[in-house]
């Protein structure tokens, strides 16, 4: 079936739902889906439920869509995503996303948890996202392009909006919130990556490292939207210190900075991202 009667269906079956119809979309990454609980007046969907849309590969930790009212802005947000490292194709990681776009969103706040490869950030710290190196090996948009989403070929070169980093960068201002801004790196995992890697990607000028975030930005840029990218610095990358990663550290961050990030995000939304 083509791309775009899957999305069409996606959409058809969220609207039957009468969910909101959302202005702002947000993804939120691991460890920091907890926002999700702060939206008014909401309708959790399940993926699963969603035509088209895959089953979560973690049983008993299916992601899923809330939509409704965060600071009165109407919003979608997926609380979970889809990784390439889990065997999803290009397509289904961004299905997603241009369901939520196809129904109404105009602005992509997208976080996640991120390695530091710059050696002067600091576990815990915030980094906004100026731009990105797609070292991922794939591409969403490959294969036929969906005409109705958007151009063959589109640009990359305002793929994350300066505007909405200065919103980002005052309002952490505001709440005494020290943040980065720098080139975020994506590897397809699902191993962490080596320390030749980090450094290579460090001299390439990378400032932090993830699995993640770059095919829904491609996806979203391809599709117009204004996005924000913010990653929560969870573990100084790979070679950076001789103890070994792990999985744990990258979770045990994200709880402890989900207070910070919340109040992050929803003073964007309360400072104007439309
Ligand atoms: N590498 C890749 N992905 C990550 C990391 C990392 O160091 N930390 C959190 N997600």
């Amino acid at each position: 079936m083509e791309e775009m009667k899957k999305i069409k269906e996606g959409v058809q079956f969220l609207k039957k739902k009468k969910v909101t119809k959302p202005k702002v979309g947000l993804i939120l990454g691991s460890g920091l889906g907890e926002l999700a609980n702060e939206v008014e007046r909401k309708t959790s969907v399940p993926y699963e439920e969603v035509p088209h849309l895959p089953p979560s590969t973690v049983p008993g930790h299916s992601g899923r869509f809330v939509f409704g009212f965060l600071n009165n802005i109407p919003v979608a947000m997926m609380q979970g995503r889809y990784h390439y490292y889990e065997g999803y194709s290009p397509q289904e990681l961004v299905r997603p996303l241009r369901i939520m776009t196809q129904m109404g969103i105009e602005v992509l706040i997208v976080t996640n948890a991120a390695g530091a490869v710059n050696t002067n950030f600091n576990v815990g710290d915030f980094m906004f996202i100026a731009d990105h190196i797609n070292f991922m090996g794939i591409n969403p948009l490959r294969g036929a392009n969906p005409d109705d989403l958007g151009p063959r070929f589109p640009d990359m070169s305002q793929a994350y909006d300066p505007e909405l980093i200065e919103v980002g960068e005052t309002v952490a201002k505001s709440i005494g919130k020290m943040t980065r801004k720098g080139v975020y790196a994506a590897f397809g995992g699902p191993c962490f990556e080596t320390p030749a890697e980090i450094k290579m990607v460090g001299r390439w000028g990378a400032d932090a490292v993830g699995m993640s975030t770059v095919p829904e930005v491609i996806a979203a840029s391809h599709m117009g939207l204004r996005v924000l990218g913010i990653s929560c610095i969870t573990n100084m990358a790979s070679g950076t210190l001789p103890e070994p990663l792990s999985h744990e550290e990258v979770m045990e961050v994200g709880e402890k900075v989900k207070p910070e990030f919340k109040k992050l995000v929803k003073g964007i939304l309360a400072e104007g991202v439309l």
